[in-house]
């Protein structure tokens, strides 16, 4: 039987140096459903701002998805960060460039609290017609760009460099 370990210097001499399986098929499970919803957002906004206008509204389909999308992508992302702090993962190990190697560990956990904070806080602005959660909601759509782009930008880096990180959330290492 395998146990997680808790204490610091136990979890640090258990680091592994990629993902499971598991977290593998998360991963890129949420990055097509956040690409989806995403698309689904414009969608979203013309429907809210339609309705918060006083305006009838007779199609309820993209908003029916995006609402439905977002809450999976939320308990996706529960599944994820309770796998994540389970298993711990060594990163800056795997580069010579311990900078580059702490900013990939802010942008994976920002990652977490933008892709955990967006949907209570559309469901606050749809459900509650909370004009702010929207306006936040919104904000951290395009803060969420701004994530990706240094994530797949810092990959390329880190390729350029001659690490080839990419590996790790492709092919799978032992564990759950
Ligand atoms: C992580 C999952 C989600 C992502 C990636 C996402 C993404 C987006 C995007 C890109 C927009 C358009 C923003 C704009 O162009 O201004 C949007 C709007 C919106 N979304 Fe989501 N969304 C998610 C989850 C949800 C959930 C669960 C709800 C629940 C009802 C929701 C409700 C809304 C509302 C009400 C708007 C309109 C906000 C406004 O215009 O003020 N979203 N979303």
């Amino acid at each position: 039987m395998t146990t997680t370990p808790t204490a610091p210097s136990e979890r640090a001499a258990h680091a592994r140096h990629g993902y499971s399986s598991y977290q593998i098929t998360l991963h890129w499970t949420i990055a097509v459903l956040v690409v989806v919803n995403w698309l689904l957002g414009q969608g979203m906004s013309e429907t809210y701002e339609a309705l918060e206008a006083g305006q009838f509204v007779s199609n309820y389909g993209a908003a029916f998805m995006h609402i439905c999308i977002g809450i999976t992508i939320f308990l996706i992302m529960l599944a994820r960060l309770t796998a994540r702090l389970r298993r711990p993962v060594e990163t800056a190990a795997d580069s010579k460039h311990p900078l580059l190697a702490k900013l990939g560990m802010i942008n994976h956990w920002a990652f977490y609290v933008v892709l955990l904070a967006m949907p209570p806080l559309g469901l606050l602005a749809w459900f509650a017609g909370a004009g702010w959660a929207g306006a936040l909601h919104s904000l951290l759509a395009w803060v969420w760009v701004a994530l990706f782009v240094l994530h797949v930008g810092g990959a390329l880096v880190h390729l350029v460099l001659g690490e080839n990180i990419i590996r790790r959330i492709v092919r799978p290492t032992a564990g759950t």
